[in-house]
């Protein structure tokens, strides 16, 4: 299977801003108070769910994305179409300002495919931060007990006339799980891929010190939730070294 750095966008910008995601209030509140008064640089900035209501906050949002349909719903938007995006991969870019605050939220660190890719990551947001500047990644916790002879399957939601179903493959050996969310409905099939590589928060810690930022806190959710064994999320905060 070819997957690059467009398909994400390629195959789910249509229907995107009508998942349902939850809503953005929680993190804008934690990413705003971090942000001590900007600029920020949000990495994978997609459609604006979380750069729009930031900027209404009051923070000055840039952005980052491979894909020219996702940053195009984002354009369509009112308040997305003067934040600043550049199109580029986030698994190695440069930016030519310094940020206090740069983010990655909704697993999209799992998008990039590899390990390498991941850590080369961590270094160019470190790159693009003032020293002392936060880095935040969000994404779901990693549960390999999930999978049964390392395939899942679950019912998303049905009807009479439709059915919405996702299928995973999991490879433990290489930390990647390739997802299908197959919508079915009265004479037509529809695909909707996700491959991504996931990361164990230590893995992350140790990107970021690879990276020169460390660990400063980490949570269960955007409401500042105990990060614990029972946690779904992991909302990790890095800072860059002073020097
Ligand atoms: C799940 S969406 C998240 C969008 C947004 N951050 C949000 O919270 O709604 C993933 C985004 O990552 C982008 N993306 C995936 N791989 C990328 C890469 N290698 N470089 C830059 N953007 C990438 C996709 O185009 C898409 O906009």
């Amino acid at each position: 299977m070819a997957w690059d750095a467009q398909t994400y966008g390629s195959r789910w910008s249509e229907i995107y801003d009508g998942l349902p995601w939850p809503g953005p209030h929680q993190a804008v509140d934690f990413l705003a108070k971090l942000a001590e008064g900007g600029p920020a640089l949000e990495l994978a900035i997609g459609t604006g769910r979380i750069a729009v209501p930031l900027v209404e906050r009051g923070v000055e949002v840039h952005g980052l994305d491979s894909s020219d349909e996702m940053i195009g719903k984002l354009r369509e938007k009112e308040g997305g179409e003067n934040i600043p995006v550049t199109k580029a991969d986030i698994s190695n870019f440069t930016v030519d300002q310094e940020f206090s605050l740069a983010f990655l939220v909704l697993n999209t660190i799992y998008a990039l495919q590899s390990q390498e890719e991941q850590l080369s990551c961590f270094v160019s947001a470190a790159a693009a931060l003032k020293p002392g500047g936060h880095f935040v990644v969000e994404a779901f916790m990693p549960d390999p007990t999930r999978f049964r002879r390392n395939s899942w399957t679950q019912v998303h939601d049905m009807g009479l006339d439709h059915v919405l179903i996702e299928a995973d493959r999991h490879d433990p050996s290489t930390q990647q799980i390739l997802e299908q969310h197959i919508h079915l409905k009265q004479g037509s099939v529809e695909l909707f891929p996700a491959f991504l590589r996931y990361v164990w928060p230590s893995e992350m810690d140790l990107m970021a010190r690879l990276a020169g930022m460390r660990l400063v806190e980490r949570f269960g959710g955007w409401a500042g939730e105990p990060f614990n064994a029972r946690s779904g999320n992991v909302v990790s905060v890095f800072r860059r070294d002073a020097s």
